[in-house]
């Protein structure tokens, strides 16, 4: 099959394969961890709850109609309050679900097939609050950041590995979603990969909505060379890749 054939293969669902397919869950492996592991040596970030969060534009609809990329920022810092809402708005954990003792899933502020959640949030941080420059985890269960390290040239870094796209050299933060493909396959086998990428589009989706909250705007970005940003964000690139980007700034 020529490369479009598989391409397009791949966005047809295979579920009625997995008739023939056991997957690790079905066999009873043990299911890979719902967060990444993270080094609790480096320094962790208080996020701010939702609940003590005030959003300047809650109007749903007006979101909504209002909602479109923005590839021109303002030199405008955003303040950890307004960071916060954009990390619960987007991965955010509302509650961990234990099975037989074990932390089974998450539910989140987005949907995701299976609950399986596979999906880790980097941010690269330019210009927010309080925060020095460089590369961040969330860790979504804590609601917290984690410090990673400082990314020499972070700006021309970035615009390179998002292939010349410049404007996410001027962003207050770009946020990266990797995906731990595991996280999908231990329950879906080979019927995982397509639902994990559908799921990354709500990823993106809220956050545009939750940028509209609070006057900033954010870019779907797909256009990006691979290895480049998995090197930036610091991942083997098999296990774990980057899927998809988006830089927010004020506008
Ligand atoms: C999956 C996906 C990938 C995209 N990749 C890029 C990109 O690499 N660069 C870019 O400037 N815009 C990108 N966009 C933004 C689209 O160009 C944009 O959504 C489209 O032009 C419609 O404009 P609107 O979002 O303002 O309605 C992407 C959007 C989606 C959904």
């Amino acid at each position: 099959m020529d490369t479009i054939a598989v391409n397009r293969n791949f966005m047809k669902s295979n579920f009625k394969e997995m008739d023939n397919v056991e997957s690790d869950q079905m066999k009873g492996l043990p299911q890979p961890a719902l967060e990444k592991e993270f080094d609790k040596n480096n320094k962790i970030i208080d996020l701010i709850t939702i609940e003590k969060i005030k959003i300047e534009n809650n109007n749903l609809i007006q979101n909504i109609k209002n909602r479109k990329s923005y590839r021109q920022f303002k030199d405008k810092s955003l303040t950890l309050e307004e960071l916060s809402f954009l990390l619960w708005a987007s991965q955010g954990v509302k509650s961990v679900y234990e099975r037989n003792n074990v932390s089974y899933a998450t539910f989140r502020t987005v949907p995701s097939a299976g609950a399986r959640h596979p999906f880790e949030t980097y941010l690269l941080i330019n210009n927010v609050d309080k925060l020095k420059r460089g590369l961040y985890h969330y860790l979504a269960i804590e609601h917290k950041l984690l410090f990673i390290k400082e990314i020499e040239n972070q700006n021309k870094e970035i615009a390179a590995a998002t292939l010349g796209q410049e404007f996410t050299a001027k962003a207050a933060v770009v946020f990266i979603w990797s995906c731990l493909a595991y996280r999908g396959e231990w329950r879906y086998n080979i019927a995982a990969h397509k639902p994990m990428l559908l799921d990354a589009g709500h990823i993106c989706q809220n956050l545009y909505l939750a940028c509209e909250g609070i006057k900033a705007g954010a870019c779907a970005i797909a256009a990006y060379n691979q290895e480049k940003v998995d090197k930036i964000i610091g991942v083997d690139g098999e296990n774990e890749f980057s899927v998809y980007l988006s830089p927010v700034g004020k506008y």
